[in-house]
């Protein structure tokens, strides 16, 4: 017999993106959006368009490419946003409006400075207005969960009698406990006449890293049928509630939440690894599902109990949320038909011939420094391949250096500044540290180090491409650069050069939450 079913919600393109120093370009999120599609989640949404001619671009691009999921974007509470997410959004196969407005008294009174009165009143207009452009709207009362449950549930009845079809109660700061917020949810409905008419949403960030026990518990004790979430837990300081975790919580203990979800579970690690490549936010090695360790025994007694019976001590198998896809895909010899066909089975679309011909030159050069390639090095090559085709101000064009026991490693650098070829030179502690200092002795951003971290692109040898992440801030602006090489070092130019890149493109944009 058929279960209900749970609407997977992603916002990685939205809230996700909101992390400090997680932006990303059009056509990554394009290939984002093509993999969430992939993953069969039931909602994608792409952005929050009136926030920045960026973010319109993009959503409308998303929008305008998938036919499986529907297109969401957020819009503030106000007919110019709600008009630009619509405006945003024509092109889409289905498409929904999210309106969003704060409840609770502390966001109101100081951020909002609006009476409990204006707040409702905007709420209804905005519904109101929404539903002139879409029948599919949702609503958030921001920061819901720490909302006068009285004033809520009359904002929630107002907005449901003007055509809300889902209603989404945000833990907008990660306050909550899996209980009480269960509970906040199952006893709102209860108080809201016409809750019937709607779908009820959890949304919840990770501050208390509960983020996935909240959901769950919205879901099971507050009848919730829709969870948003984001690929990797990605999203503003601690994250939001984390897609695979709520997903394979929801298929693996099907007997306890009777549940179905649409998900694809094979497209969870490809989507994982795109998103942590995408965004140089690195998955740590014992996160639930994704994590490189999350199937991996090290324990003799681990690993003789899952040789005779797997079920000893797995509950899920590894290939059944994709780790099997981290395969040797291509290799030296593998032609260019070969290589288009996997760039096309991984939702890459490159422009033109000339670019698939410049993207197959360097996969060849690639094969003959590296036996096996995997999607991975596909996806990084890929990523390469379009910065250079946007023209980034900053390329690398050349690096040498030289390092010996006892002595200070140098570097020489070559890179393109716009039409300009700069050569520098430089020493540091090490390698990587002498190619950073001289390539910010000509550009003297000015930019400070937040971060630094070199992973193997795919696991198992020394083989492997480096990809290396670099996070800087500067004038409060915080940018991730990532590069990869089969060299650490020539990858770490690259991702320093990326984030300057990243620094000097300054578009400006609304918070959502602003
Ligand atoms: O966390 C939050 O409250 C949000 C809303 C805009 C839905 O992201
Ligand atoms: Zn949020």
């Amino acid at each position: 017999m058929s279960q209900p079913q749970l609407i997977i919600f992603d916002t990685t393109l939205r809230d996700g993106e909101q992390s400090p120093g997680a932006s990303m370009t059009k056509d990554e999120k394009l290939r984002i959006a093509r993999q969430l599609e992939r993953l069969k989640v039931d909602v994608i949404e792409a952005g929050f368009a009136a926030s920045s001619q960026g973010d319109f671009e993009a959503v409308k691009a998303i929008a305008e490419t998938i036919r499986d999921s529907t297109v969401c974007s957020l819009a503030r509470a106000n007919d110019r946003d709600i008009a630009r997410a619509a405006e945003a959004l024509k092109g889409a196969a289905r498409s929904r409006i999210h309106t969003f407005i704060a409840t609770s008294e502390l966001h109101m009174e100081k951020k909002l400075r609006m009476t409990r009165e204006q707040v409702l009143e905007q709420a209804i207009q905005s519904v109101r207005f929404a539903r002139n452009l879409t029948d599919d709207i949702e609503f958030s009362p921001e920061d819901g969960y720490r909302s006068d449950p009285e004033f809520l549930a009359r904002v929630v009845e107002a907005v449901i009698r003007e055509g809300a079809r889902t209603i989404n109660i945000p833990d907008t700061v990660g306050y909550a406990i899996p209980e009480l917020y269960g509970t906040f949810i199952k006893t709102l409905r209860e108080r809201v006449p016409n809750s019937d008419q709607a779908i009820w949403s959890v949304h919840c960030h990770n501050d208390l890293g509960m983020a996935v026990a909240n959901s769950l518990a919205g879901v099971k004790i507050g009848g919730a049928r829709q969870v948003e979430c984001t690929i990797n837990g990605l999203g503003e300081r601690a994250g939001n509630c984390s897609l695979e975790e709520v997903v394979m919580a929801v298929k693996t203990r099907r007997d306890y939440f009777g549940l179905e979800v649409r998900v694809d579970p094979s497209q969870i690690v490809p989507a994982s690894r795109m998103v942590s490549q995408t965004t140089g936010f690195v998955v740590q090695p014992n996160k639930a599902v994704v994590g490189a360790n999350a199937f991996a025994h090290a324990s003799g007694i681990h690993q003789d109990g899952v040789l005779k019976a797997r079920d000893t001590y797995e509950i899920m198998r590894a290939e059944d949320v994709g780790w099997a896809a981290n395969k040797i895909v291509l290799g030296k010899l593998s032609g260019r038909n070969a290589f288009k066909q996997r760039l096309q089975e991984l939702g890459v679309q490159l422009g033109s011939e000339a670019e698939v011909n410049t993207a197959f030159q360097r996969f060849k050069d690639l094969a003959d420094r590296k036996a096996e390639i995997f999607d991975e090095d596909i996806i990084a090559l890929v990523m390469d391949e379009s910065a250079a085709h946007v023209q980034e101000h900053y390329r690398l064009v050349a690096l040498a250096q030289r390092s010996e026991t006892g002595e200070r490693p140098r570097a020489q650098v070559v890179f393109a500044a716009g039409e300009a070829e700069v050569r520098t030179e430089g020493e540091g502690n090490g390698p990587v540290d002498a190619v950073l200092k001289a390539i910010e002795s000509k550009v003297q951003s000015g930019a400070e180090l937040l971060l630094y971290s070199v992973n193997a692109i795919t696991s198992g040898s020394t083989e492997s491409q480096g990809e290396v992440t670099v996070r800087l801030q500067h004038a409060g602006r915080v940018v991730n650069g990532v590069g990869a090489d089969p060299d650490i070092v020539v990858a770490s130019a690259k991702a320093y050069l990326s984030a300057l890149n990243k620094l000097q493109s300054r578009t400006e944009r609304v918070a959502a939450q602003g």
